[in-house]
């Protein structure tokens, strides 16, 4: 027997087969139901303000919604692909199990207007979860800083050895990144919550309904001021996914200095067993197949991106159905993103990190060699010609596979007579870090206030970024 559809009154034929699978979206939009229940229960009070329903009808149908939200919550729900989507399945069973109230609610509302509302409620409530799963990446972000606030590693410039840096100042340079992806997703949050409710198919509705009584009821900071676009926008969700996009191709970056860092070659770092796995043929290898992964999944996250750019771009207004493919690429980038900010709150905490062997690689490659023509410049020297003298002192040291640090003064100073006895504190590594004290530079002093205004920043958005430094 085949189940009645809500809109099949003007068919004569039932559907195909193969078509009412082709079209439906139930499958993967059911994952709206809570917000397509919360937009009924609001459509529907709003309906009985305005004298549309009875305060009986709206009572039956609030009921009914929310034993139908306690079955889909406990899995008992039969979702049917003839009924097409989240939408047409709760409404359909609400009729069946209240009846002549239940037939009432989508008085003055289409699927359309539902749709987009679904939409921005479900999404606003994702912007909000992944607002804190990615301030959990950041806790540990500012805890390893905090622990590594003065352990020296080399910094890199064409992933050639530049200066030495602190390994709590590179933390901190992640941190800043993903705080500036939680204020995009803060930003972007603004225009999802705008509500599309009383837009009905696209040009309102004929009925005197209160859109802002509607939008109060589901916590929209406004309603939305065009039907047509109200139906038909999808930018929102865009917004929503390049925002996913560029938090995971900073996520990509951590991950290839994570890969690069935990190589035998580097071995800046240790990652923990448990977010690693061995080789099935080379006894030796650990793999750090969490980076790697997080890595890999950026490409999908940017995929998702593009579908929805490209779902939009040919659609005239109003609602087509080609809106119905936005829901796959969001929910696909929401799920890698919450599982990759879930795997980095994890890992990033129990990273080991080995100073000694930073500090060795730090040491090398001629590290301070603007801190010694720094030197020079403070004993007089103009700073083109420091470079050059300098310049010549790192050849000599090439030469003769001596490190600055290594060299006599005697012959530091055949290349310069300004160059005196306290020259050696500014070849150290741990003198040129020290040196760079000023705000937002890697000095470990620096690092350790720059903690604390991060902490500071974790809570509210946007994050006040001056909050001690008067
Ligand atoms: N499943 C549809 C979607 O995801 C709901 C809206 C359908 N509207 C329509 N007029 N067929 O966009």
């Amino acid at each position: 027997m085949s189940i009645d559809k809500p809109w099949d009154g003007r068919f004569t034929e039932p559907t195909d087969a193969f078509v009412e699978a082709f079209t439906a979206s139930v499958s993967f939009d059911k994952r709206l139901y809570r917000q397509d229940i919360a937009g009924s229960v609001a459509h529907a009070k709003m309906l009985a303000h305005v004298g549309v329903l009875t305060e009986a009808e709206r009572d039956a149908i609030v009921k009914g919604l929310l034993e139908i939200q306690a079955e889909i919550d406990a899995g008992t729900f039969t979702w049917s692909v003839a009924l097409e989507d989240v939408h047409m399945n709760i409404e359909s069973c609400l009729i069946a199990r209240i009846g002549e109230a239940g037939k009432k609610l989508h008085t003055g509302r289409s699927r359309n207007d539902q749709v987009a509302t679904d939409l921005r409620l479900y999404l606003r409530d994702s912007v909000d979860a992944i607002d804190g799963s990615i301030r959990r990446v950041q806790q540990a972000l500012i805890s390893v800083a905090e622990r590594e606030a003065d352990a020296i590693m080399p910094g890199f410039t064409h992933m050639q050895v530049a200066q030495p840096v602190t390994f709590g100042h590179h933390m901190l340079a992640w941190f800043e990144m993903l705080q500036r992806d939680r204020e995009r997703f803060a930003d972007c949050r603004k225009r999802i919550n705008v509500m599309p409710l009383g837009s009905a198919a696209l040009a309102g509705t004929s009925y005197p309904i209160d859109r802002v009584f509607t939008a109060q009821a589901l916590g929209f900071a406004a309603a939305a001021e065009n039907s047509l676009d109200a139906v038909s926008d999808r930018d929102f969700a865009v917004e929503f996914a390049a925002d996913a996009a560029l938090l995971m191709v900073h996520l990509s970056r951590i991950s290839e200095e994570l890969v690069l860092w935990s190589s035998s070659q580097f071995d800046f770092v240790e990652l923990p067993d448990a977010f690693c796995t061995g080789s099935s043929i080379m006894p030796q290898k650990k793999n750090p197949d969490v980076p790697e992964l997080v890595r890999g999944k950026s490409g999908r996250v940017i995929g998702d991106l593009v579908a929805l750019l490209t779902l939009i771009k040919g659609q005239p207004l109003a609602y087509n159905k080609d809106n119905q493919e936005d829901k796959e690429p969001l929910f696909d980038a929401l799920d890698t993103i919450q599982g990759c900010l879930r795997a980095y709150g994890d890992l990033i905490p129990n990273i080991r990190v080995k100073r000694q062997t930073m500090l060795l690689a730090a040491k090398r490659g001629f590290s301070t060699a603007t801190d010694l023509a720094d030197y020079l410049v403070r004993n007089g020297v103009a700073f083109r010609d420091a470079h050059e003298v300098v310049g010549r002192v790192v050849r000599y040291g090439i030469d003769g596979g001596k490190d600055l640090e290594e060299l006599t003064l005697n012959e530091l100073q055949q290349f310069s007579p300004a160059i005196g006895q306290d020259v050696f504190d500014v070849l150290t590594v741990t003198g040129s870090v020290a040196a760079r004290r000023h705000l937002g530079a890697t000095a470990p002093e620096q690092v350790r206030q720059a903690i604390g205004r991060a902490r500071a920043r974790l809570g509210g958005l946007p994050g006040n970024r001056f909050p001690d430094q008067a």
